[in-house]
């Protein structure tokens, strides 16, 4: 298991490249179940999870080669596996965006329900429920979905959750209404960069959807689908990641191949706190020169301000002047990583469904627990701005989702190392309450959460002996 050891107060600066979009490679992927012949697929980031669903569709029968850095062909060799194993889908809950394609192309799916997660529930009922509503028949056995249906009928279909509309559920009934026959209509759709991706490639193979970036879909069903050539839109969140990261450090980043159009909500909330983005050839710059003041943000789905960078952004306020509430309308209690940054000298408070950010001077260097994707991302960014070391545990979270992200920061002037998680690794300035001479085997030392964590700063490092 590997760490990052990271020296903050190091400014960032220089040029990055923004990488392709996981949430849009990962349905993408998936959707090449549905076409005749192969597909060339470019941009596609050099994830953990990207590994993991190319294992997975190597399973259902796809033959899935990496032509380069970030190229990967892909093409249907085998059509009889119809069953998405437990193993692969429990390390990755994208595993679900194989139900559509495979329900629609094999008339048969049986696909793993996908874990828990630290982000909070996330049921797939109501992508279920679109597609029994194309015609599927749906049963649950043995912690399995199995879905049959000789074939799949078009439908007037409303796809709004309790917390609205649904990325991969909206990808999965898309991907199943494209060979349905007759049309399909799917009203509160979700709307996000990563869904047009999908629906753009799908138009490419052969589909015929209108209403792609609404909340509208109408879908007229085809006979079959073909293999094309794809490139992957730039991943939004790493780049307002990166942007964050600039902002922290008081650097200046210039981030390659962003599209700002997919992310109006963060530019505005981002300007908003106090961070300069200006656009420039092939991208936009992000620095950190003003002070940062404080500001409410709320997590929406798109366009609203993404979720997926809700713990990033908690990370600037934890910098800025005055108090802040965040609140994150998708995953309500999507607050694993706020103990975290209180152990890195953040002062925040969950108060009812939010958490009130009282913004500090300064952070300093701590050992900490990366509990999910974007809370690892947000540890780093704390890290990269506090004072003296920190160290940051579970970077496997952050490998899933993030390519090379501390080649990249290193690129930028980070000192920041991924090394073996390992006490002779520890930097000697750390005292930690879990540092003694053997690290507690990180699987049983888990993050601060509930009621308390707010009194994390509270504990004491035991005295090194
Ligand atoms: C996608 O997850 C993303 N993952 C998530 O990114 C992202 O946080 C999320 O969308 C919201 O934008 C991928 O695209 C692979 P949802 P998804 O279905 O599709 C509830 C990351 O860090 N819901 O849009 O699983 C659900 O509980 C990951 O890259 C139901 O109630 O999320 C949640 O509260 C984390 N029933 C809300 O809707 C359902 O059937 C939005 O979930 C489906 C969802």
């Amino acid at each position: 298991m590997d760490m990052f050891v990271v020296r903050g107060g190091k400014p960032l600066v220089g040029r990055v490249a923004v990488s392709g979009a996981k949430n849009a490679a990962l349905p993408i992927m998936a959707a090449t179940l549905l076409a005749d012949g192969s597909s060339r697929l470019a941009g596609v980031p050099d994830l953990v999870d990207v590994a993991t669903l190319a294992e997975l569709l190597r399973s259902l029968g796809v033959h899935v080669e990496r032509t380069n850095a970030d190229g990967m062909e892909l093409s249907v060799v085998d059509t009889k596996p119809w069953v998405a194993d437990y193993e692969l889908v429990r390390r990755m809950r994208a595993g679900v965006c194989v139900l559509g394609p495979l329900l629609a192309s094999r008339g048969r799916a049986c696909v793993s329900l996908p874990g828990g997660c630290n982000i909070g529930h996330r049921p797939i009922d109501v992508h279920l429920k679109g597609l029994a509503a194309l015609g599927a028949d749906i049963r649950i056995e043995n912690g399995y979905v199995i879905a049959t249906a000789t074939q799949l009928q078009g439908a007037d279909i409303y796809l709004g959750g309790p917390f609205g509309s649904t990325v991969t559920g909206t990808c999965n009934v898309l991907s199943a209404a494209v060979l349905a026959n007759g049309v399909t209509t799917i009203e509160a759709a979700a709307c996000e960069p990563e869904v047009v991706d999908l629906g753009n490639l799908l138009i490419k193979m052969g589909a015929r959807i209108e209403g792609l970036g609404t909340p509208f879909l109408r879908i007229e069903g085809v006979a079959s689908l073909a293999g094309v050539e794809h490139t992957i839109i730039r991943d939004r969140i790493e780049a307002a990641t990166l942007m964050i990261a600039a902002a922290l450090t008081r650097g200046r980043v210039e981030l390659e191949g962003v599209c700002l159009h997919h992310m109006t909500a963060v530019v505005e909330k981002l300007r908003e706190i106090g961070v300069v983005l200006e656009r420039c050839d092939n991208g936009a710059i992000a620095a950190g020169e003003n002070r940062l003041v404080a500001s409410d943000c709320i997590a929406l789905p798109y366009p609203g301000i993404p979720t997926d960078i809700q713990a990033q952004l908690m990370a600037l306020l934890c910098c800025a002047d005055g108090l802040s509430i965040v609140t994150d309308k998708v995953f309500p209690d999507r607050f694993m990583h706020a103990p975290e940054l209180v152990r890195l000298g953040a002062r925040i408070r969950r108060e009812s469904a939010s958490a009130i950010i009282n913004g500090v001077d300064r952070l300093s260097g701590a050992c900490v627990m990366a509990s999910d994707l974007r809370a690892s991302a947000a540890l780093v960014l704390a890290s990269l701005a506090a004072e003296g070391d920190s160290v940051v545990r579970r970077i496997y979270h952050l490998d899933r989702g993030y390519e090379r992200l501390d080649d990249k920061l290193r690129q930028l002037g980070a000192d920041i190392r991924r090394v073996r998680d390992a006490p002779e690794n520890m930097p000697g300035t750390l005292h930690s309450e879990i540092l003694s001479d053997q690290l507690v085997d990180t699987d049983d030392v888990q993050p601060i959460s509930g009621p308390n964590w707010h009194r994390a700063a509270s504990r004491t490092p035991r005295q090194l002996s």
